[in-house]
């Protein structure tokens, strides 16, 4: 079974967020239960190819704009996992994110490059992940290629809206596009909707979020037609790295641990997360400056700062109105620079107690995870999100709103705390009941941690059910 895999981001190679480590995990689970899958992005200026061998396996044209416009085809092999990269390389549209006109551009040379025989490869489906390859299906249903179809939805408020002159620069006829006949009035084509309604099969990445874009609550003015599709739509619960990268084992952590007693493995020490978990702690309350104390409750939140999403404003509300002396709070993340002013005002009255970072380190980011004691996901809304669970595998336990893959992820009372209203008073509720918890009951945290450190959060299970409907829709058993 042979998948093109069109995405964006694809780690290690350009990565921003949580689609950039499915890019590179998803497809590692998958070619490890035999699916020849392969990865397609742009390859940007920026693209990072390290010590992996690049090579260029051909280049092709077509006409975009009313001009012929070249594009090459580079290979490298993702180092993780060893599946299959290819990049495509146009320095007018492919260097640098040119909104949304990159795309249009992209997924045009994505179709034309299947119409080649560069790949020298049959392609049965083409999986496609957001709205960044939201034109791919209309295109090959334009060109009318014998392929499966499927479109991943990784979050559907971003849709990637844009002229409809690109539809012409791509040399498609607008009146042939069933679906341009109604939104041309608004003369804006939008890329994720023609993904909805040209793919075969559509999944998100968790079974809430998959019933909640149904609703016109969560449906970003999609919902009319994604409930078109219902029987179509499968929720599955994205899938964790539980080896080194997303562990204790991780080389960020100054004192690795684990569930089990202390031990020795090869050359790495590891403590109980008992005692590992305080010693992670202190190193990191003096690599922020924070006050040393391991009777303070630590709680984090790491993440990108986006209002519409990440739920800032209700942490900020809270944060203003606890006592800021019983917590420490460790906010890392890059986004919005209003929310950065905002979070790093307040961390001016408790620089003992508060502390933020505003960029991406991943090195710090996992520093957070093993010294925290909670980690706190206010999301609005949140596909699946990914945090909660790395969070987990270090003991670290989440406090969430009760929404979309937090819910299916997150068992409250079990491994984790869950807020159904979404307001300050409902998170600050379930903060300050762990904070109790932590300090005064610590048979019920220590349980709440094991819980946490033995939920399975990889991909074992859920890349056999993308494998189960790529099947399906290889031998037409869809409804
Ligand atoms: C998007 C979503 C996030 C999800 C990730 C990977 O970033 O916002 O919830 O975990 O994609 O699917």
């Amino acid at each position: 079974m042979n998948v093109l895999f069109v995405v964006w981001e694809n780690d290690p190679f350009f990565k921003l967020g949580g689609l950039g480590d499915i890019a590179r995990s998803l497809p590692g689970a998958l070619k490890a239960l035999n699916v020849d899958i392969r990865v397609i992005t742009p390859y940007y200026k920026v693209s990072k190819f390290g010590r992996n061998k690049k090579t260029k396996i051909g280049s092709y044209s077509f006409i975009y704009a009313g001009k012929s416009t070249k594009v090459e085809v580079w290979q490298a092999l993702n180092p993780y996992t060893k599946v299959i990269g290819y990049f495509l390389k146009n320095k007018k549209y492919l260097n640098v994110v040119i909104p949304v006109e990159t795309w249009a551009f992209f997924d045009k040379a994505v179709v034309e490059l299947l119409k080649t025989k560069i790949l020298d490869w049959n392609i049965d489906i083409v999986h496609v992940n957001d709205y960044h390859g939201g034109l791919v299906p209309l295109l090959i249903r334009q060109e009318k290629l014998p392929l499966k179809i499927m479109l991943t939805i990784h979050n559907l408020a971003h849709q990637g809206k844009g002229s409809v002159d690109l539809i012409k620069k791509m040399g498609l006829d607008p009146h042939l596009c069933k679906i341009l006949q109604w939104e041309i009035k608004s003369r804006q084509i939008n890329f994720l909707q023609e993904a909805i309604i040209h793919s075969d099969i559509i999944t998100t990445v968790s079974p809430t979020y998959a019933r909640e874009i149904l609703t016109e609550e969560f449906g970003s003015g999609l919902h009319e037609i994604l409930r078109g599709k219902e029987g179509l739509i499968y929720g599955i619960l994205n899938g964790i790295d539980t080896d080194w990268r997303h562990t204790a084992r991780n080389p960020a952590v100054r004192f690795p641990y684990g569930p089990k007693e202390k031990r020795t493995d090869g050359e790495i020490e590891y403590y109980n997360w008992k005692e590992g978990k305080p010693l992670d702690k202190e190193f990191l309350q003096k690599k922020l400056g924070l006050k040393v104390d391991k009777n303070i409750p630590m709680f984090c939140f790491v993440g990108r700062l986006s209002e519409e999403q990440k739920g800032l404003e209700i942490l900020h509300r809270m944060l203003r109105r606890v006592d800021q002396t019983k917590f420490q709070f460790v906010i890392l993340g890059t986004g919005e620079r209003a929310w950065e002013e905002r979070f790093t005002w307040l961390s001016t009255f408790y620089p003992k107690y508060i502390s933020c970072s505003f960029k991406f380190d991943d090195t710090l980011a996992h520093q957070i995870y093993a010294g925290s004691d909670f980690i706190v996901i206010p999301s609005k809304y949140e596909p699946c999100g990914l945090i909660q669970m790395i969070a987990m595998l270090f003991g670290t336990i989440p406090i969430a709103h009760k929404t979309g893959g937090l819910k299916d992820s997150i068992k409250d009372g079990f491994n984790g705390f869950l807020f159904s209203a979404y307001t300050s008073e409902a998170l600050e509720q379930k903060v300050l009941k762990a904070a109790q918890m932590w300090k005064n009951d610590k048979k019920a945290y220590e349980t709440m941690v094991e819980n946490a450190l033995s939920s399975d959060f990889s991909w074992r299970k859920n890349a056999k059910e993308y494998l189960n409907l790529y099947q399906k829709l290889l031998e037409n058993k869809l409804p």
